[in-house]
């Protein structure tokens, strides 16, 4: 069991699933959350998951308590961030917002390391003013971080052998297993990857040469991946993928890049995926 105390900052998808792992895996979790209601809900989450575990005897009732004795809800980045040994922030995708919580969580602990999930925002952006950049890098999961088994660190130029060091110990005390990018790239390595894999299914699609549904068996099929990549942007959030795509084509100008028709028409139909009901699938609402 892993000792030690972990902030998570941002109750979303990602950062719901990486505090409950934290808090199953021994560590003391504190999770913070600006929305109002967001960590009374995380926390009825938890509970249900923890509950559903227990009945299909995946853990023992006694772990499902202590897992829920390690986590409380915080009012304050500060409050969050200060016992911590390790900081998460797994907020909005929006450099501004992660600036902010950067600063105060930077302010509020005299050790901690501060990691950032984001899988679009190279932690660099993220250092203006900071008293300890060194204690910053990446540590980008995956979805759902409650199975995904990799976890990939990224070096940025402020980025300290100690929290580099730190971070791979994190991700394993998680169960996880860390690859470790030694430089800044936007995408990192599997999301670059994953891009392409989604930009040749829309362009397939778009293009009247398959279905969505096909498309999927293809994949699934043919290259034995566990879901297809319609159904995986709709695990994501359609709106995490165009933005990627929105990042890459600000970044190079590349009309190439541009997001595809088919995901702006999602977007603004509300569309985006698991999340929000329907996206290139329906989806009963469970929340
Ligand atoms: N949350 C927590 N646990 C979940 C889950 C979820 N959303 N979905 C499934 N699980 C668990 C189940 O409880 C089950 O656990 P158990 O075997 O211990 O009982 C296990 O996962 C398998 O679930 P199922 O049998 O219901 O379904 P599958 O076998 O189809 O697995 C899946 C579901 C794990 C999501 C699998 O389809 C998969 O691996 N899909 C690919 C996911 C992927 O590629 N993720 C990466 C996305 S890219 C990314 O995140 C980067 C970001 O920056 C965009």
């Amino acid at each position: 069991m892993a000792d030690g105390v972990v902030g998570v900052i941002g109750l979303g998808q990602m950062g719901s699933q990486i505090a409950l792992l934290s808090a199953l895996r021994g560590f003391e979790t504190r999770v913070y959350d600006v929305a109002p209601g967001a960590a009374e809900r995380f926390l009825r989450w938890t509970d249900s998951y923890l509950r559903d575990r227990t009945e299909k005897g995946k853990i023992e009732p006694g772990v499902a308590d202590q897992t829920r004795s390690r986590l409380s809800a915080q009012s304050s980045v500060k409050d969050c961030a200060g016992p911590a040994d390790f900081v998460v922030e797994a907020v909005a995708e929006d450099v501004r917002v992660k600036r902010a919580v950067f600063t105060e969580a930077d302010r509020a602990t005299a050790a901690a390391h501060l990691f950032t999930n984001s899988s679009t925002i190279v932690s660099s952006k993220l250092i203006d003013g900071l008293v300890h950049p060194e204690r910053v890098c990446n540590v980008h999961f995956f979805n759902p971080a409650l199975v995904m088994d990799l976890v990939e660190v990224v070096r940025g130029l402020h980025t300290s052998d100690a929290t580099i060091t730190a971070a791979m110990d994190f991700a394993r005390s998680l169960g996880k297993t860390p690859v470790l990018l030694k430089k800044e790239v936007r995408g990192f390595a599997v999301n670059r990857v994953l891009d392409s894999i989604w930009r040749e299914s829309l362009y397939l699609v778009e293009n009247e040469v398959i279905s969505v549904e096909d498309l999927d068996t293809a994949i699934t099929k043919g290259l034995g991946h566990p879901m297809g990549p319609f159904r995986l942007m709709d695990l994501v959030g359609i709106d995490l993928v165009y933005s990627t795509q929105m990042d890459a084509y600000k970044e190079t100008g590349d009309e190439r890049l541009a997001p595809s028709h088919l995901l702006v028409t999602k977007i603004e139909n509300g569309e985006l995926g698991k999340k929000s009901g329907r996206g290139w699938y329906s989806y009963q609402q469970t929340t």
